[in-house]
């Protein structure tokens, strides 16, 4: 009886969500404070393939649920090696990245399971699965989470590195000139990433010029940003967080909840703040300088917020 553990990290989105979707570029950075844990472990010979979920309280069978979002993964990630048959597998995963909040809990999920299997079947604890592999596994199950995903929440999530992405094109890395801290605030309100990019859809649908303007706007921020972070330019982005914000709520995806926060964060001394991820719930984003995190990060819980993290922003090896 073997056991394998496999773990992938939530991510926040710094610039550019929703223009990615058309085409425009966007900045992600992994978190690794939250992740997302899963245990594979050999079972008794004829028991079949098992996935515990117990944080959503699912348990499903690979044989009886194939398209469910977590037999998918464990699925797609066994048609990449040489079994052909059901293997007798135990998978149990566990996350404490907030479901539907922005932060990339489905990719994360997907990601730890699929890495699971490949590294058992590997036979070899320390080996690394490849990632475009695991990546392509994770994107086709975004697909069954939302219609027309972008494909940046798997990337940055598999890859575990800051990535600057532009859909249908390879990934690239770059630079960050001056690591810097990242205040995560979530709103507590779910808010399923699905529902809010059909919207977006519908709207630039019927009206395509005057999105695809937005489009372009948030695009030239995300330009301007990955220039300032790779030059060390920290204090820059926190106007350049306040001009995608104000983009944001052009196409309709902020709310009541998250300019609040948004509010509380540049009053107590975040040089700028902004949604991220699909909007209408999940979290908020603030940059502040260094001597001021902690301050930020008290407001915020001061006003409310379910849950603050504080992500360093690093290029990780
Ligand atoms: C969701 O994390 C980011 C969106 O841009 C959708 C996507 O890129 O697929 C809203």
């Amino acid at each position: 009886m073997r056991t394998t553990t496999a773990t992938a990290p939530g991510k926040v989105i710094l610039f550019g969500e929703h223009a990615v979707v058309y085409g425009r570029p966007a900045i992600a950075v992994p978190v690794t404070n939250v992740q997302a844990i899963a245990t594979l472990t050999d079972g008794p010979a004829g028991a079949g393939c098992s996935i515990a979920a117990p944080d959503i309280n699912a348990h499903v069978r690979l044989a009886a649920n194939p398209s469910d979002p977590l037999a998918l993964a464990v699925g797609l990630a066994i048609q990449e090696t040489e079994i052909s048959s059901e293997p007798d597998w135990q998978l149990s995963v566990t996350s404490d990245i907030p479901i539907a909040g922005g932060l990339g809990s489905g990719a994360a999920v997907s990601t730890a399971l699929a890495k699971a299997v490949l590294v058992h079947v590997a036979h070899c604890r320390s080996c690394q699965p490849d990632l475009e592999t695991v990546n392509r596994i994770v994107f086709a199950v975004e697909k069954l989470h939302h219609a027309n995903p972008s494909g940046i929440d798997n990337t940055v999530v598999v890859y575990q590195q800051p990535v600057w992405y532009l859909r249908g094109q390879t990934p690239q890395q770059f630079k960050i000139g001056q690591p810097f801290q990242l205040i995560i605030a979530d709103s507590g309100v779910a808010s399923p990433t699905a529902a809010v990019v059909s919207d977006v859809r519908r709207a630039w649908q019927s009206d395509s010029s005057r999105y695809d303007e937005i489009f372009d706007g948030i695009g030239s921020i995300a330009e301007e940003a990955r220039q300032a972070i790779s030059a060390g330019r920290v204090d820059s982005l926190g106007e350049l967080m306040q001009e995608n914000q104000r983009l944001l709520r052009l196409l309709d995806v902020s709310s009541a909840e998250l300019e609040r926060l948004i509010a509380v964060a540049e009053e107590s001394g975040a040089l700028g703040a902004k949604l991220s991820g699909a909007g209408r719930g999940g979290n908020v984003i603030a940059v502040a300088a260094s001597e001021n995190v902690v301050e930020v990060r008290e407001a915020l819980l001061d006003a409310g917020a379910a849950g603050v993290l504080v992500a360093q922003v690093d290029s990780y090896s």
